[in-house]
């Protein structure tokens, strides 16, 4: 069996003398020099017995140099040099790269311009011409891209998501047979998907916090050794099962750096890992698009989402062009490099990047169609619309999608001349619809980007005053009055709280006087506007004097018990018993109403359709060419109807928590407005600025 040969570099100017990684925080100067040099020794030691070693002469002014895993990766007399992410550590390279050249190894600098940390972040399978490679905190995604091209190995890129394991020798580390031991928690989802697929469950040792925390997964393996800093009596008896001797070496002074077995020791050989000379060349997972954004980058933040989104999905960028608007009118222009591990998370990644508004910067492509084979069931991969408007293109043509909503899947059908593109939804889908499939020849055009974290203007500490609501309110009756004037669409989307805050006359009269065009809402609402109107009471509370009339919890039940009798609301108006209030007011003035029902409703009204799907289909006939919707303290009704309402009409939510109004208002098209406040004062003051203005 050929004889692992290992580099190392004596650690006489090792010290922790910058932070650039969690372990260093606090211990700068606090390292011993002569304890370090007994542990780096007798580590050494172990070694010499199972390896060849070759040493590397330390420099002063590096103090990192010891830690000779970081300085690039050899295979077959090829050496690939790290390019350091921090500078403290980039000058390394120029006394690594001597110290090969002088050997006549071949040196080949990594071509793209990301980091790469050596083995450190890319770690060989022992006898298989494979490599694990580690990226996301240190390394590049295109680092692993280059490698597999210049080594001719496959990588496999893993993603690190916790800083403290910052390479990936810290928490993973392979062993001859196909064998890994590994900390689950340092990696995404994904990577531990890939992990799982391509090692057998019996091929894997997961380790805890504590041995990983430890750095036991930082590991050198020779000779039948496994030799670490610390290792759990499980992980004793596993090594021990698999017949590996666990020695355990204290390396306790360069833990405070960061390091520890592994970070030492850089392999100078792999046997077993050379393909076969018949085998095509590896070719890499990693692939790469070219996008384009265009728009408010910088002053929105967008620019910040845009490139959260791509390192969240598992991928890199490399930004090729910025243009910045240099007036505030101005849009910018960035033009990224997006890379990532596999096709499949590229794919995902562009997904969410076309739906912020960027283009995949290459040469058009007509969308992908694939056919429905189950009714109502689309495609894996369909397309899932946003509120934007949107474009597929079809035989070369850009197709305007019709019925735009949130949450479907774009279907073509028409004649080959003239196709036609609009929403579906997945219910609605039957066998050989042909579906939009993944975003090629897909284009929106966001009229404004959703950025996380944004707060609306009514929410921060100092908007929240009464008169900023009361200026909401001013310029929210102000275009109500513009609407009415020219025969627009108002729709009003309620919740029973609504009538329990003294709102009911308010927005009565606001139906009365022709600002309503549509009122959707439960039977919360419409319930105790009745009880209202008939008993004076809302869920019992007398709103005159504001006190609990006794029994008089049941009310809402007598009203609903009453339209019930009456056959319905409108038969009850007509027959008089009810004279006032919000549903009166509607049927009075043939404004329509539409009740959704849900699981916590009594009675119901005859008028509550307690089918939801037939409910979500006379919610979204009834705001078809809608201009503004209100949505008043209702959270179930308002998602609702937010989900089916396309970008561009105006969208105002009124609710007293700041939560909802986040996560009702986080669509964030410019159309939409939050205000945090209480619903019923709202209502009076949005009345009484509406009188004003008559
Ligand atoms: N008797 C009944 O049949 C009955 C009674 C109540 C509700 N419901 C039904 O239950 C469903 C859910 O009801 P929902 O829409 O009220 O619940 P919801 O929880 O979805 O929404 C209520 C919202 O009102 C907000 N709110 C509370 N006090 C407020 C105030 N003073 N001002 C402004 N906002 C305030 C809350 O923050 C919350 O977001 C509806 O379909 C409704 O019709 C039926």
């Amino acid at each position: 069996m050929a004889t692992d040969r290992l580099l190392m570099c004596r650690p006489r100017f090792y010290g922790v003398a910058y932070v650039i990684n969690p372990w260093m925080e606090g211990n700068v100067g606090r390292t011993d020099a002569d304890v370090a040099m007994q542990q780096w020794e007798r580590l050494t030691a172990e070694l010499a017995r199972r390896a060849a070693l070759d040493y590397v002469e330390p420099v002063d002014g590096l103090p990192d140099m010891p830690f000779a895993a970081n300085a690039g990766l050899v295979h077959d007399h090829t050496f690939v040099p790290a390019r350091f992410r921090f500078p403290q550590r980039q000058p390394e390279s120029r006394h690594f790269t001597s110290w090969f050249r002088d050997r006549g190894y071949r040196v080949v600098s990594l071509p793209s311009g990301g980091t790469f940390e050596g083995e450190g972040d890319a770690l060989f399978q022992p006898g298989a011409p494979l490599v694990w490679g580690g990226y996301g905190v240190r390394t590049s995604l295109q680092a692993h891209r280059d490698l597999a091209d210049i080594l001719d190995v496959e990588v496999i890129p893993l993603r690190l998501v916790d800083e403290r394991f910052y390479h990936l020798d810290t928490c993973f580390c392979p062993l001859p047979g196909g064998r890994i031991v590994y900390y689950p928690d340092a990696f995404d989802h994904d990577s531990l998907e890939t992990i799982r697929a391509r090692v057998p469950a019996e091929r894997r040792c997961e380790v805890d916090a504590t041995d990983a925390l430890n750095f036991a997964c930082n590991a050198v393996v020779a000779g039948g050794a496994f030799i670490t800093n610390f290792s759990s009596p499980a992980l004793r008896e596993r090594l021990a099962r698999w017949e590996f001797e666990v020695i355990v070496c204290p390396l306790t002074q360069f833990i405070l750096a960061g390091g520890a077995a592994k970070c030492l020791v850089l392999h100078l050989t792999h046997p077993g890992a050379q393909r076969p000379a018949a085998t095509p060349r590896a070719v890499s997972g990693v692939r790469e698009r070219l996008v384009e954004v265009q728009g408010d980058l910088l002053d929105t933040g967008l620019m910040n989402t845009f490139l959260d989104c791509i390192t969240e999905g598992g991928g890199s960028f490399e930004i090729e062009t910025f243009q910045a608007g240099l007036r505030h009118d101005q849009a910018s222009l960035a033009r990224v490099r997006v890379v990532a591990p596999s096709p499949e998370r590229l794919e995902a990644i562009l997904t969410r990047l076309v739906q912020m508004g960027a283009r995949v910067a290459e040469e058009d492509r007509d969308a992908r169609l694939e056919a429905v084979t189950q009714p109502g069931v689309a495609p894996r991969d369909f397309y899932s619309t946003t509120i934007y408007p949107t474009e597929v293109r079809v035989r070369g043509e850009w197709v305007r999608v019709t019925g735009q909503r949130m949450d479907a899947v774009v279907v073509i059908d028409g004649p080959p001349e003239a196709p036609r593109a609009s929403c579906r939804l997945l219910r609605a889908l039957v066998v050989g619809d042909r579906v939009v499939s993944g975003i090629e020849g897909v284009r929106i055009h966001p009229t404004h980007v959703p950025v996380a974290g944004e707060t609306f203007g009514f929410m921060t500490a100092d908007t929240s005053s009464e008169r900023r609501v009361e200026l909401a309110v001013d310029r929210i009756a102000w275009e109500m009055r513009r609407l009415r004037d020219r025969a627009g669409k108002i729709v009003v989307v309620g919740g029973p709280v609504v009538i329990h805050t003294g709102g009911g006359p308010h927005l009565a009269r606001l139906v009365r006087h022709g600002y309503v065009q549509a009122l959707l809402a439960g039977n919360g609402l419409a319930a105790h506007d009745i009880e209202q109107a008939l008993f004076g009471t809302s869920l019992g509370v007398d709103l005159k004097r504001g006190i609990n009339v006794r029994g008089g919890h049941r009310n809402h039940l007598y009203a609903i018990n009453l339209m019930r009798e009456s056959g319905g609301i409108r038969q009850a108006v007509e027959r008089g018993i009810l004279r006032e209030g919000v549903l009166y007011e509607c049927v009075a003035n043939r404004v329509a109403f539409v009740l959704a029902g849900s699981i916590r409703d009594d009675g119901p009204l005859p008028e509550t359709i307690m089918d939801l799907l037939a409910a979500q289909e006379a919610y979204a006939r009834a705001i078809e060419g809608a201009d503004m919707i209100l949505m008043l303290s209702s959270m179930l009704h308002a998602i609702g109807v937010g989900n089916m309402t396309p970008a561009g009409v105006r969208l105002i939510y009124v609710d007293i928590s700041p939560a909802v109004v986040t996560k009702l208002a986080d669509r964030g098209s410019v159309e939409s407005t939050g205000i945090v406040t209480d619903v019923g004062l709202f209502l009076n003051l949005l009345d009484a600025r509406l009188g004003a203005l008559e």
